[in-house]
């Protein structure tokens, strides 16, 4: 970030911290039709027109560290399998034999030279070429080059490994635009991954993914821990084309110098700037990967549906390697900490989709300070066109807000 950017930011969180209403223009948000969060039908579009046409992280590069790893991976509800070529490429397929649909992986993760399906022997090689078959002679005109295994759209930013169900449409750094030059600038190629881990919450995914949205439930639910030190008033909101956004919230004046008790010792990422190291910045990238920036390794928060009521919040931290030994103890006091503070945002997940689904929730009234949840439905009717249904329809007003270049 240049030192223009950095002097507005700092501007930015000023007149923020000190303004006594919205911005002038700034529209009342209309309130969000409750049946967006519990309509199987309406559930069933955005699968089809938003998280099945979107750009998704889905692996990091040390998921498959050598030429021959691959993992299988489910979470957009398809049998897929990434694997790392011989040429160092890691590309992503069906994990489904072309003969009748058995697995051609296994294991959930390991290292091969190819894949031989279990059921009756097909093998295939790492870049999915149909390579051998038992008893060719008796398949009549079967033309073995039609019968790779089925490719996904596959693109990476440095080690983060994005994929698009949908075949046509724009690359990834077209899809991402700011927020993908945001991820490039942080070491894209070669933080790592220090871990990974899946917490199944009782909610449709965006009760989940809006906690994450917006700073205005700090004080209270986050009264003993993040409220101590961020000052939730001074925030400065990015929105962002095709529905990516940033949030940035200044340290409380008071706690300037604050350094995490968790990150003492770790090595920091030099490409840092001043607010990295001054604020919590978090960029998100539609639909559902918030990253939380900081010198010592930040942590994603990755947002799964997985039914209409039902979804998975997976956090993975990004940090620079500490080299070859064992991972530093302190990350265990890091982890524990900010399992707390997900923990707290995540508490009241299942009765708000209670509340949801009864007759007396009569729709989400929102501020200027939640507008980045509004931006989420806005892009996900955008996308679904007029497919959503009147009564479900939100009104679009945040496009003069939007951040073009
Ligand atoms: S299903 Fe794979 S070889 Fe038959
Ligand atoms: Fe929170």
């Amino acid at each position: 970030m240049n030192a223009d950017k950095i002097a507005q930011i700092k501007a930015g969180m000023a007149y923020e911290g000190s303004r006594k209403a919205p911005p002038e223009g700034f529209p009342a948000l209309p309130v969000i039709p409750p049946r967006r969060y519990t309509d199987a039908d309406f559930y069933q579009l955005e699968l089809t027109h938003v998280w099945r046409k979107s750009w998704i992280f889905a692996i990091h590069g040390d998921e498959v560290p050598e030429r021959g790893s691959f993992i299988r991976w489910n979470l957009m509800g398809e049998p897929l399998l990434f694997v790392r070529g011989n040429d160092d490429v890691i590309r992503c397929f069906y994990n489904t034999c072309r003969h009748r649909g058995a697995p051609v992986a296994t294991a959930e993760r390991g290292n091969a030279d190819g894949f031989v399906c279990g059921y009756h022997g097909w093998t295939y090689s790492l870049t999915g070429d149909l390579v051998n078959l038992r008893d060719k002679r008796d398949f009549v005109g079967l033309d073995t080059n039609c019968r790779s295994l089925i490719p996904v759209r596959c693109e990476s930013i440095g080690r983060y490994v994005f994929i698009n169900l949908d075949s046509n449409g724009m690359t990834l750094a077209e899809y991402l635009g700011q927020a993908g030059v945001t991820l490039n600038e942080h070491r894209a190629d070669d933080l790592r991954l220090v871990d990974r881990k899946a917490y199944h919450i009782k909610s449709n995914v965006k009760v989940v993914l809006e906690a994450f949205l917006e700073v205005y439930h700090i004080k209270s639910i986050h009264a003993d821990t993040v409220d101590r030190f961020l000052d939730h008033r001074g925030t400065v909101i990015n929105l962002w084309p095709n529905g990516h956004s940033q949030m940035i919230t200044p340290r409380r004046a008071e706690r300037a110098d604050w350094v995490d008790p968790g990150t003492i010792g770790l090595p920091l990422m030099e490409s840092a700037d001043e607010i990295v190291k001054t604020t919590t910045m978090q960029t998100f990238f539609y639909p559902n990967m918030a990253m939380a920036w900081a010198d010592a390794g930040s942590p994603a928060m990755v947002f799964w549906p997985t039914g209409v009521n039902t979804s998975i919040c997976e956090v993975l931290w990004f940090a620079p390697s500490w080299g070859d030994g064992p991972r530093p103890a302190v990350w265990d006091t890091r982890f524990r900490n900010f399992e707390r503070i997900l923990m707290e945002d995540v508490q009241f997940q299942e009765d708000i989709q209670h509340s949801l689904e009864s007759h007396g929730y009569r729709g989400s009234t929102l501020n200027y300070q939640e507008r980045r949840i509004y931006q989420w439905h806005e892009e996900a009717d955008r996308r679904i066109g007029d497919a959503v249904p009147a009564q479900m329809r939100v009104e679009p007003v945040l496009e003069p807000f939007i951040e073009r270049d």
